[in-house]
């Protein structure tokens, strides 16, 4: 399998170190400010030699790298976040194209597996109206956009599984927080890969379950699997599908 890796920052990075590492071959890279890619767009020409692209770039231009994408035949691995609202638009357009999509606002496999156990403890609580839950996340001072886009599926896990909970907060509050409203505070500092904790506190104590990634290295092999996995499927998949199949022992080839 040849990649192409669209947006040459630290994921980007990340993920061609990975890929020599287990021998895939890097096909193209695409940026438009850095000097060490090879192209400065997405296009036909940049998208020729590879199979399957993988997208660390930015929210502003997910949608068009899509349709180019997609346009030239190609599989593509969506790791950007915060373009969320164009997802209809992208399933339409790898649907037109009979291509594959996957994305995931978080490729590390751990932070998959934390997300089933949220949504697990979020039932158990759900019967528990002593415990109050909230949702904290912290990144680098690099990270363009707030809250991350795993700290929003977090609070969509939340709400989808405690009733009492209907919709989420995420700026800051002159005012007190009302009972069904669920509260998500980002911290942004130095270089910190990422932590999310989703908690549960009562008047006698607090639950608390944390992932903290250690390096930027779990999302890029959580890519390059996503890269292989996606390899000549049809339509859009979540990371969600893509862990379902790994479970019931489907493999990246
Ligand atoms: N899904 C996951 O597992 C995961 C993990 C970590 C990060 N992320 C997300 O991945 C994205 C990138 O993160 P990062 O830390 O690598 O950011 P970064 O260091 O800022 O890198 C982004 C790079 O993409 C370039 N770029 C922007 N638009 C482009 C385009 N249309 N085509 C090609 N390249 C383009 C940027 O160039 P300019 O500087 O010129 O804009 C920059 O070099 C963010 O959305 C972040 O939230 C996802």
């Amino acid at each position: 399998m040849k990649i192409a890796i669209i947006g040459y920052g630290n994921m980007g990075k990340e993920v061609e170190r990975q890929a020599k590492a287990n021998g895939i071959e890097v096909a193209a890279i695409i940026d438009p400010e850095d000097s060490a890619a090879q192209y400065k767009s997405v296009g036909e020409s940049s998208l020729r030699q590879a199979d399957v692209a993988i997208d660390f770039s930015s929210q502003k231009t997910e949608l068009s790298n899509i349709e180019m994408v997609a346009g030239a035949g190609k599989d593509m691995v969506v790791g950007t976040t915060g373009w969320y609202n164009g997802l209809e638009e992208a399933g339409k357009i790898v649907r037109r194209c009979n291509t594959g999509l996957v994305y995931s606002p978080n490729f590390s496999i751990g932070a998959s597996l934390f997300m089933k156990i949220v949504e697990y403890a979020s039932r158990l609580m759900d019967k528990a109206p002593e415990y109050d839950p909230y949702i904290y996340e912290a990144h680098h001072s690099g990270k363009a956009d707030s809250p991350s886009g795993t700290g929003r599926a977090l609070a969509d896990a939340v709400i989808r599984n405690v009733k009492r909970k209907k919709s989420a907060v995420f700026d800051r509050l002159d005012r007190r927080i009302k009972p069904d409203e669920l509260h998500v505070a980002s911290l942004r500092a130095g270089s910190i890969p990422g932590i999310h904790t989703v908690g549960f506190d009562s008047a006698s104590d607090t639950i608390e379950l944390t992932h903290t990634a250690r390096s930027r290295a779990g999302f890029a092999s959580g890519a390059i699997y996503a890269a292989k996995w996606i390899a000549g499927k049809k339509g859009i998949f979540s990371m969600e599908d893509m862990v379902r199949d790994m479970m019931q022992g489907g493999e990246g080839k």
